[in-house]
């Protein structure tokens, strides 16, 4: 599908706010620097993020939940579409576009549950304030909505 080498190819430049471990991080990759621990971060695991969730109690299927997502899609539609896209674009945050594969599903669900913390901790998460220049605030989820969510996430990144 070119469509979808285009976006590989370009995705990461496309998403200037929501980079990655974008590689044209000119203030320093915050990836290169693990063992940089200046800011007290020795214990932060970037991939799993800060919160509830880990590998082990976010289960998320081969297929689509489509009820799941359905619920997502409508909380997107209130909390999150004034500063989100569903495309690679950025708005105020970055386009959602590819969102399940620059990050874990638990790191998805840890961020959108409480973004405050991690947004001061993740690396990238700093390097994408800089871009950013807002801070996301925190949406005030509860229950099962960071699950719908994360499906509705999937959904947009093509799982059937
Ligand atoms: C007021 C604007 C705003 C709203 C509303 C908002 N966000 Fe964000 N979001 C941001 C910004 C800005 C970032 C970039 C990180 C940062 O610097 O805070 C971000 C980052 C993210 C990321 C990380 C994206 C990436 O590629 O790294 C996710 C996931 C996310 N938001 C999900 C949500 C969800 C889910 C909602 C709704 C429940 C939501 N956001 C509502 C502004 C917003």
């Amino acid at each position: 599908m070119k469509f979808a080498i285009v976006l590989m190819a370009f995705g990461l430049s496309l998403v200037a706010c929501g980079g990655s471990s974008s590689s044209s991080d000119k203030g320093g990759n915050p990836y290169s620097s693990g063992e940089n621990s200046a800011s007290g971060n020795a214990s932060y695991d970037p991939h799993r993020g800060e919160g509830p969730w880990n590998a082990d109690n976010v289960k998320v299927g081969s297929t689509l939940d489509v009820a799941l997502a359905e619920q997502g899609h409508k909380i997107q539609e209130v909390k999150c579409a004034s500063c989100h896209k569903l495309t690679e674009e950025k708005l105020v945050g970055p386009g959602w576009k590819g969102v399940t594969s620059r990050h874990k599903p638990e790191w998805i669900m840890n961020f959108i549950s409480n973004p405050d913390p991690m947004i001061t901790k993740d690396p990238a998460m700093q390097a994408q304030l800089e871009l950013c220049l807002v801070r996301m605030p925190n949406q005030n989820l509860s229950g099962d909505e960071p699950r719908q969510i994360l499906e509705f996430m999937r959904q947009n990144d093509g799982v059937k």
